[in-house]
């Protein structure tokens, strides 16, 4: 047999191995995961030590608009991993393990995605490990932030739904546990807008995976988010049609609702702390005989009514409630590019194309009606909607839910996590004192979708770090780590302190209240200081 041919040279290596045992470090125990680590359906991508401040480029992500690149905050183990979750379906499950975790807690942390992603978050991987957490990220079943990939592939489907995100989270804990010695203390989740969606999920369905879990503006309503997307693109319609608004018009809708409800607050700023107080009234732009836009910046009444309609809710055929609209004084002009500037929204046009009806020539401009909002509701495809208020199991298993939206939020209207909110009270009967316990909402003024805002935005969450300046934060302040106070230190934030952060720089601070309390300037003193600010009706 050919055995006994190998066998004799390979028995006198053997010995001269084992004469000078090589010491087992951080990066020969990392490199060593290509055998070490095994799990069913999954294979190991790559296993390598990469030091702080290296630069990792993704050449995959040339044709996507998945990052390029991330440098990395903390020295770490980088565990790339393939699994599959079905017969036609996988997920890449990425894990940046730091050198340090055992001395900074032992923390598990998973991360989020956004849009129709498609993206590991590696900015929020680099975040994560550099606070001590071994982070993990993952693909959310395809590459891009793209739908293409559900074509005709609904386990693809499945895993955008939820089932990445489970797969992710068993497979990252079974990774961690095999790589250190010590076991996971706690387990954390943090994400952004579709990102939001999955804490939520998790919170819904899987809370006994999260000790805490941070969700940020969720795509939650997600059918009633996609109507209400859809609806701002067929009443504003097409360049040259009478309804529509271009650029210049929609930033003097923005400066005409700053006219009206800046002053609310007490405080003239440009963010507003409560927008749910704010009805915009656009008739103040209606031209009058003999003017026009060109001479007077004025608006025609075919353009007044399409405002009118832009700040409505969304109603179904027969008057039901669907979805909040977007809430004034946001910076329209960045809606402008995805929802109402004459193209259809990528995001919503292609769930419809290839989530839901497996056809590439249905368009949003043919073929959306309220009528097709009304059959994806009611189809739910795989609990998409993520709106369960019932949050039972997450209070009994004693997971702490902490929930921020940004009230100037140009693409999820901030007024869907109140809705979500109030939804959970009233579903389980508890007053926002009693949910206090295990689920806290906060709203905050002036900050856009996830991150950026006239107001004081920064606050050290998902999809955050990765803005000239943040480095320059102490990342111990971040709202990650409020987090963990809550769920390690029985510390529970009654207030978020943002930063107003503007080109790399921090012009002032302010605290955020939870909600119901309102946010409340003293009436006097530097509105750009927190202490100028106070909560206020915190028993409501
Ligand atoms: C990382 O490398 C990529 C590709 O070479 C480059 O485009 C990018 O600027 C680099 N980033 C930093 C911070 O050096
Ligand atoms: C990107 O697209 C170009 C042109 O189609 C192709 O040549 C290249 O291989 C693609 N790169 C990746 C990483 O897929
Ligand atoms: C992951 O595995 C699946 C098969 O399960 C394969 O189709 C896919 O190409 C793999 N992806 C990568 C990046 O290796
Ligand atoms: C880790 O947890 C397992 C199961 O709960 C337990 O059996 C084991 O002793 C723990 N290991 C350490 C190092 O604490
Ligand atoms: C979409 O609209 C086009 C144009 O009216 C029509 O031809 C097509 O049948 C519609 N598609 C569906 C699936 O209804
Ligand atoms: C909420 O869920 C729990 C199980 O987690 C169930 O016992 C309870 O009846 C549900 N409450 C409502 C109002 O549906
Ligand atoms: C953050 O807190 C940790 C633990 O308390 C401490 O070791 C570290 O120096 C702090 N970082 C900064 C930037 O202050």
């Amino acid at each position: 047999m050919k055995v006994n041919t190998i066998a004799a040279p390979l028995s006198l290596v053997v010995p001269s191995v084992l004469a000078t045992p090589q010491p087992v470090t951080f990066e020969s125990k990392c490199a060593d995961l290509t055998r070490s680590f095994t799990a069913p359906d999954t294979k190991v991508l790559i296993a390598k030590y990469v030091p702080k401040g290296t630069n990792i480029t993704f050449p995959e992500s040339a044709n996507n608009t998945c990052p390029k690149f991330v440098v990395t905050l903390a020295d770490i183990c980088r565990l790339t991993l393939n699994v599959s979750t079905s017969e036609t379906s996988s997920v890449i499950v990425e894990s940046f393990m730091p050198k340090d975790w055992e001395s900074k807690g032992k923390r598990f942390l998973m991360t989020g995605n956004g849009g129709l992603g498609g993206c590991v978050p590696y900015s929020d991987l680099a975040f994560g490990s550099s606070l001590g957490f071994a982070t993990i990220g993952h693909n959310n079943g395809h590459a891009g932030d793209t739908g293409v990939p559900f074509y005709n592939r609904p386990q693809v489907v499945v895993d955008y739904v939820w089932r990445a995100l489970y797969t992710a989270g068993k497979i990252g804990k079974r990774a961690v546990a095999s790589f250190y010695t010590s076991n996971i203390s706690k387990s954390y989740y943090m994400g952004c807008s579709s990102g939001g969606r999955q804490g939520m999920k998790a919170a819904q369905d899987f809370p006994e995976e999260y000790d805490g879990i941070l969700s940020v503006a969720p795509a939650i309503n997600y059918e009633g988010i996609q109507a209400a997307a859809s609806r701002l693109f067929k009443i504003t319609g097409k360049p040259g049609d009478a309804t529509f608004l271009n650029l210049e018009q929609w930033i003097r809708v923005h400066k005409m609702v700053v006219d009206q409800c800046d002053w609310i607050d007490g405080v003239l700023d440009e963010v507003i702390e409560d927008p749910t107080k704010c009805i915009p009234r656009p008739e103040a732009l209606l031209c009058e005989t003999g003017q026009s836009w060109e001479s007077h910046q004025c608006l025609t009444p075919t353009q007044v009514d399409t405002v009118r309609k832009f700040y409505e809710p969304v109603y179904g055929t027969n008057g039901e409630y669907i979805a909040s609209r977007l809430q004034p004084l946001t910076r329209e002009w960045i809606g402008f590019r995805f929802y109402y500037g004459g193209v259809a929204s990528y995001l919503s046009e292609q769930w419809y194309q290839y989530a839901i009806f497996n056809d590439p020539t249905w368009s949003l401009t043919n073929n959306w009606t309220i009528s097709t909002t009304e059959y994806t509701l009611k189809k739910n495809l795989h609990n998409v909607q993520t709106f369960n208020t019932n949050l039972t199991a997450l209070k009994s298993h004693g997971t702490k839910l902490l929930h921020y939206h940004g009230t100037a939020d140009c693409l999820i209207s901030s007024e869907n996590s109140y809705d979500y909110y109030n939804g959970v009270s009233r579903t389980m009967g508890l007053k926002s004192s009693q949910l206090d316990e295990f689920y806290r909402f906060f709203p905050i003024s002036g900050m856009d979708h996830c991150y950026s805002g006239n107001g004081a935005w920064y606050l050290g969450g998902p999809v955050q770090y990765n803005t000239p300046g943040a480095l320059d934060i102490d990342p111990n302040d971040s709202v990650l780590m409020k987090m963990v106070d809550w769920v390690e230190g029985g510390k529970a934030p009654e207030k978020l302190v943002g930063k107003k952060l503007v080109d790399g720089k921090v012009l002032g601070e302010r605290g955020h209240c939870k909600y119901p309390a309102k946010t409340k300037y003293k009436g006097s003193g530097n509105p750009d200081l927190a202490s100028s600010w106070t909560c206020e009706n915190s028993q409501f």
